[in-house]
């Protein structure tokens, strides 16, 4: 069955391109995933379409309006594309706010093992608060920084859950050797030529002799994580230690 993911979106154009291009785009195509945008805006409820408006108490800024977002989600949810796979335990319904829970490779995992995800793309200033109260959804961030919207990190979302999804890479290895997987970052990669401006492939590579090729890579995914990323490692650490205890 193919995962549903649905996102609602005030910019759906900023998903369509990106949602029919590579690895996603081909994962589609090959009926793993479906992927409907929604057009927040066609669930405003006054003239003028508007789905935001200004702060309660004054500031700067504008809030996305409870009643388009209700509305939209209803619909969503209501919507029998999903097929008979609408049950509400493998449905993940996530807001995207730089308030949220952080991304990363495990909430990933766990996304990709849904049968169902609803996204909802924020703006503005963000939404009002009985959205997060009335509606049951998660809310995920993708970094400690800020964007001017949820759609980049509802993408983020779409292409690092489908690449997880079985059959959406070339190789069924591709995904599981690789950064993070193993709380390491990835080790160096090489292809021909062999020398290159002065620089060459190192010896061990084409020794053919895989155990001294595996030990050699996973040295090489240590010390680039200890130079550029020793928070992995301190936390990789402390989860062991905290497992002993
Ligand atoms: Cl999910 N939204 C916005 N607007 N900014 C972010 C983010 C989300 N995650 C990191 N920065």
């Amino acid at each position: 069955m193919a995962l549903q993911i649905d996102v609602i979106s005030i910019f759906p154009g900023m998903l369509a391109g990106v949602v029919g291009e590579s690895i996603v785009g081909r994962a589609v195509e090959a009926g793993l995933v479906n992927i409907d945008l929604t057009d927040l805006r066609e669930f405003a409820n006054d003239k003028h379409r508007s789905v935001d408006d200004r702060p309660y108490g004054g500031g700067p800024g504008m809030v996305f309006k409870p009643e388009p977002v209700f509305d939209a989600v209803e619909h969503v949810l209501g919507n029998a594309s999903a097929g008979d796979d609408n049950d509400p335990g493998q449905t993940r319904k996530i807001i995207l706010t730089p308030q949220g829970r952080r991304l990363d490779q495990p909430l990933l995992k766990e996304l990709a093992s849904a049968s169902r995800l609803v996204l909802l793309c924020g703006h503005y200033e963000g939404f009002d608060e009985r959205i997060f109260q009335g509606l049951d959804f998660e809310s995920v961030s993708i970094g400690d920084y800020v964007l001017s919207g949820g759609e980049l990190p509802a993408l983020v979302i779409i292409d690092g859950v489908v690449r997880l999804l079985p059959g959406a890479l070339g190789h069924p290895d591709s995904s599981t050797n690789e950064s993070f997987e193993d709380g390491l970052l990835d080790h160096p990669h090489y292809t021909r030529p062999y020398e290159f401006r002065g620089m060459s492939v190192p010896e061990v590579l084409r020794s053919g002799n895989h155990a001294d090729i595996a030990e050699w890579r996973r040295q090489k995914a240590v010390e680039r994580t200890l130079e550029r990323r020793e928070d992995l490692v301190a936390n990789d650490a402390q989860e062991t230690a905290g497992r002993r205890e």
